[in-house]
């Protein structure tokens, strides 16, 4: 057995007994995919480091077989252009994370979720290394799986690694959140770059009764996974999914760029809930629907939003005499909005992203807590 495989087999062990990996034929596709084919170099954080720095770990250097082979995720490019591959020294670079190997217990995890059967066909959007793809490929069969990668280096890169490793999934080279330029029909769709809405051509080129797998996600960096089951052309709902995923924002999707933050005066008022509550894994989430135009900074009590296209802002301190204060300021009033929402979802008994589902028409797109009925808010579309 060479150590790959070896490694391999571990990692797979591992996934097995903690209960990720509980489907065989997910297994089989997991223990013949070899990882290092996809990934090559990768980054790694520099502990500590702020701004975030990274150290290339070169193909093939003291302890790189083993990194792969562990459950993380692996990040192979920079601010869209800087691949760790090409990456000539050993010094550490300042970037953000654009394409990465998602960690392997997740992508397991989602194609199990998927709920894949034999010969249906399956649009992935984001084939990063096309290590997913390949697991895809292995599993149903390479002319069941089409992968869509936006960045034309990085798709690249996945062709010839899926080329290496023996699979030839179709892979196009464009914006995913186009679906397929040729149509569909799909029997389901995997998107391992998370979006703000549901891009209307998905709900057209997935069958009805065929599923989406997709994670939400905003300009304030909170997310939920989704899965949905499309009801008719352009329509779809769902439930959001136990678990605390992530991942990078869809390129059209991502905030635009904006000039240093300049805190202004506004009006001041008590805050009627702990600020620090839209610092935590689900608070994030509700306040991110609430105010989706917003990016939200700081931390504890000490929060701010600002929404860069109307100039609003709101900033939180602990008051005085005890309790909080807001500072508002803008045509919108960002933490009325949040606010309000918190509230709701307090009410509601504070659920984890799973107690949320979706509802998607061409009208709206709508998140609610509890049941369709429930309380809820449109994403933007
Ligand atoms: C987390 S990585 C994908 C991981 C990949 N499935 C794997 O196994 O390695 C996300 C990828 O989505 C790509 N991406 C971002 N926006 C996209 C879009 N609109 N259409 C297609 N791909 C996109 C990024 O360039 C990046 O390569």
């Amino acid at each position: 057995m060479t150590t790959s495989a070896r490694l391999r087999a571990a990692l797979v062990g591992l996934l097995t007994e903690d209960g990720t990996l509980h489907d065989p034929a997910w297994r089989g596709a997991a223990e013949a995919v070899p990882r290092e084919v996809f990934v090559g170099s990768y980054f790694v954080e520099v502990p500590g480091s702020v701004p975030t720095r990274y150290r290339p770990v070169r193909r093939d250097a003291d302890g790189w077989l083993e990194g792969i082979h562990t459950d993380r995720t692996l990040i192979t490019q920079l601010d869209g252009r800087i691949r760790a591959d090409d990456v000539e020294d050993d010094k550490p670079v300042v970037g953000s994370a654009t394409s990465s190997s998602t960690l392997p217990s997740l992508v397991l995890r989602m194609w199990q979720q998927l709920g894949v059967e034999d010969g249906q066909r399956v649009l992935e959007v984001g084939t990063g290394t096309g290590y997913s793809a390949a697991l895809g490929a292995h599993r149903l069969g390479e002319d069941r799986i089409t992968s869509v990668e936006y960045d034309p280096v990085v798709g690249r890169a996945a062709a010839a690694a899926l080329k290496e490793a023996g699979y030839a999934p179709r892979l196009i080279i464009g914006d995913g959140l186009r679906g397929d330029p040729d149509g569909g029909a799909y029997d389901r769709l995997i998107a391992t770059c998370s979006v703000r809405h549901l891009p209307l051509a998905w709900l057209h080129q997935v069958r009805p009764g065929g599923r989406i797998l997709v994670t939400l996600s905003g300009w304030s960096y909170a997310s939920g996974s989704a899965l949905l089951t499309v009801t008719g052309p352009g329509t779809a709902t769902g439930r959001l999914l136990p678990g605390y995923t992530s991942f990078m924002i869809a390129r059209p999707h991502d905030r635009p760029p904006r000039p240093a933050l300049a805190l202004l005066p506004g009006e001041e008022r008590p805050s009627r809930i702990d600020p620090a509550v839209i610092g935590t894994w689900t608070g994030g989430w509700v306040a991110q629907l609430a105010a989706p135009q917003a990016e939200r900074m700081g931390a504890g009590p000490e929060q701010i939003l600002w929404d860069v296209s109307t100039g609003s802002q709101a900033r939180t301190a602990p008051g005085p005499g005890g309790g909080w204060t807001v500072v508002q300021r803008g045509p919108v009033r960002l933490w009325d909005r949040v606010e309000a929402a918190i509230r709701l979802w307090q009410a509601a008994g504070e659920p984890h992203q799973e107690g949320f589902g979706i509802t998607v028409s061409a009208a709206r797109q709508r998140v609610w807590i509890g049941d369709e009925d429930g309380p809820g808010w449109e994403l933007p579309v």
